[in-house]
């Protein structure tokens, strides 16, 4: 996903660009670009590559004055990586400069029309037909007498409201060498406030070691900032409502720290991390859970007789433990779907379906797609997010936060496990509302009290794991197997090897090798199985020794105490025990541990997997 830096104030712009740029590389790029402007003169520097081995030298060789810039790291849509597709793209003019997040669906037409009126393109982006677009509308206005200030944000204006598609835009002209102009249409885009200056950015990382307070646009919105003020516009019928909010992190959140990676750091923030998710939640009284942003009064939510829970990628697998947790607790039927499905499908819904957008970054566009479906069709849609302010978490009925702080590593791991934590704590809730004894209640509360504790004495596992995870770093393939509440757990672990190490690898529940893929087990083939010692576990046993059979390796994962399994696996990896549906919390984080290790192992980028973005807000 491109990442967007904009800046205006006292300091020198490019230096702040290019670390507000380094602070969003971890949304996914392949090139990166700065545009700053020097007194009526337009600098522009734009390489394909990491901002280290292009951006930056070019930078460091000859620095660029200015007070005024914008900058990009550019996820490729339209054009491969290469220096004259990446932004900023310039007007036929070469006055104005834009950067932009997101696909315009409209650029042929507009592209074809410019040609005939004499355009020239040096890219095949939809970027720079709009910012040649933007240009066209500028020259059109120049007859009037308004400040080019103006001008500038009624140009942005009126072409915006041609294009089709979605956009987090930002805008500078030599004519307004004090203005940036942004604009947002399903692609996030934020105002940082500073002392005498101001930033635009695509999210907040990249502004908070210089400012907490932001405005987080919404849909429509056209902002037009200086260094002492912004004003916002709206494309759309309502006016724009501006709400200044406290970014509820620090800088350091969002810092690698002592950890070599990002990825690796926030594997060790769960225990502190599921501390929060819990904090606040628990009523010990009643046996239930209680949140504060649900917008749902008790009696609606007993109404409830239906529960879609819609996402995508590791928030899905989130989900599908959450459906585990709700039939369990609650007895409610619950649908797990692909959000970029749901929103396309004609599920028949029940006339009190909730439906629940679980999502860490709040921006993932098909989520907010089968969110505003939900919505369309008249149903009470939640969110349970980490990113507040967001658009989901904004456009949603109410919702939960995860309150996980910045996820930087590509590969969720944190996120996971605290929307685990929420979504038991929901599920407590909506059974506690039914038929769930007293009883039960606490000893779910007890079980997810016990989780940040465990968590520390599973971490302390992380050397053994590594050993583990280097004896297998060369198989090709891989198996993840699982029962039950087990099974979400399965898919998790092979999404996680797969992403970051680049290793094929299935989740499949235990017992359905047997119908097929089992065909495929071999010594090189090793198989990762969730074995807890609960209700299941004799079946699972049987399901693992159909795999050791075959010669097929196995990594079980074990619960303390079951001295046997280590006779029945090639490794094992114990966790503490723990309620059945309490597993899913503490099981993920051994393979978390191992794909992170076999990655490292196998020399791949942890943080930032080729061809991957943090967040994916194109459909
Ligand atoms: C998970 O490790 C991936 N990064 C990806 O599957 C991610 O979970 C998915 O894109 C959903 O993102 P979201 O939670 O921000 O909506």
């Amino acid at each position: 996903m491109c990442g967007i830096v904009g800046y205006v104030g006292r300091q020198t712009a490019a230096p702040i660009l290019l670390e507000g740029l380094r602070r969003l590389e971890y949304r996914g790029y392949d090139s990166a670009g700065v545009a700053v402007l020097s007194g009526s003169e337009m600098q522009l520097r734009k390489k394909k590559g990491k901002i280290d081995e292009g951006l930056a030298k070019s930078l460091q060789a000859q620095p660029l004055a200015g007070q005024l810039g914008i900058g990009h790291t550019r996820w490729a849509t339209h054009g491969p990586p290469s220096d004259e597709n990446s932004h900023p793209h310039l007007d036929q003019s070469g006055r104005m400069a834009v950067v932009h997040n997101g696909v315009i669906e409209n650029f042929d037409r507009i592209k074809e029309r410019l040609m005939e009126a004499g355009h020239t393109f040096r890219s095949a982006t939809d970027t720079e037909v709009l910012a040649h677009l933007i240009g066209d509308h500028y020259e059109k206005l120049k007859g009037d007498q308004s400040e080019a200030s103006v001008r500038l944000t009624q140009a942005v204006l009126s072409a915006l409201r041609e294009v089709i598609g979605t956009y987090g835009i930002a805008v500078v002209c030599t004519d307004a060498p004090g203005i940036i102009v942004g604009a947002r249409r399903g692609s996030p885009l934020i105002v940082g406030l500073g002392q005498n200056e101001n930033f635009l950015a695509s999210d907040v990382n990249a502004v908070v070691a210089h400012t907490q307070q932001v405005v987080y646009l919404n849909d429509y919105d056209v902002v037009t900032m200086t260094a002492d003020r912004f004003d916002v516009a709206s494309l759309g019928a309502d006016t724009a409502k501006v709400q200044i909010s406290q970014v509820e992190f620090s800088p350091e959140a969002a810092e690698r720290g002592k950890f070599p990676h990002f990825m690796l750091k926030e594997i060790f923030e769960q225990p502190a991390t599921v501390r929060n998710a819990l904090r606040g939640r628990i009523d010990s009284d009643e046996a239930t859970a209680k949140f504060g942003g649900l917008n749902m009064s008790m009696a609606e939510l007993r109404e409830v007789d239906q529960i879609v829970l819609t996402a995508c990628g590791t928030s899905w697998h989130a989900a599908l433990v959450g459906e585990y947790l709700l039939e369990d607790f609650a007895h409610i039927p619950v649908e797990v779907e692909y959000a970029s499905e749901f929103r396309y499908r004609h599920a028949p819904l029940e006339k009190h379906t909730l439906v629940v957008a679980i999502t860490q970054s709040g921006e993932t566009a098909d989520t907010l797609a089968g969110l505003r479906e939900a919505k369309r069709r008249g149903h009470k849609a939640l969110a349970i997010c980490n990113v507040v302010g967001s658009t989901i978490a904004r456009e949603a009925d109410g919702g939960i936060y995860l309150h996980a702080g910045p996820e930087i590593g590509v590969a969720s791991t944190k996120a996971f496990t605290s929307q685990v934590t929420v979504l038991t704590l929901f599920a407590l809730l909506m059974g506690r509302l039914r038929m769930l004894p007293v009883r039960r209640g606490m000893e779910i509360i007890r079980a997810l009290e016990a989780g940040p504790g465990q968590l520390e004495s599973i971490l302390q596992q992380n050397e053994r794991i590594k050993r583990i995870a280097q004896k297998y770093a060369r198989a090709q393939n891989f198996f993840f197997l699982g029962r039950q509440h087990g099974f979400p757990v399965a898919l998790e672990g092979a999404l996680k090897l797969k992403e970051i190490s680049y290793i094929h690898a299935e989740g499949y529940p235990a017992a359905e090798m047997k119908h097929g893929p089992i065909a495929l087990i071999d010594p090189n083939t090793p198989s990762v199985v969730l074995i807890p010692s609960d209700s299941m576990y004799e079946k699972t046993l049987s399901n693992l020794e159909v795999v050791r059979a075959r010669n097929g390796p196995v990594i079980a994962i074990a619960t303390e105490g079951n001295a046997t399994i280590a006779k029945q696996a090639d490794d094992v990896i114990y966790v503490p025990p723990t309620l059945e549906p309490i597993f899913p919390l503490l099981a993920v984080v051994p393979l978390q541990l191992l794909a992170y290790h076999v990655a490292i192992e196998r020399g791949c980028d942890v943080d930032k997997p080729r061809n991957l973005a943090k967040s994916v807000t194109v459909e």
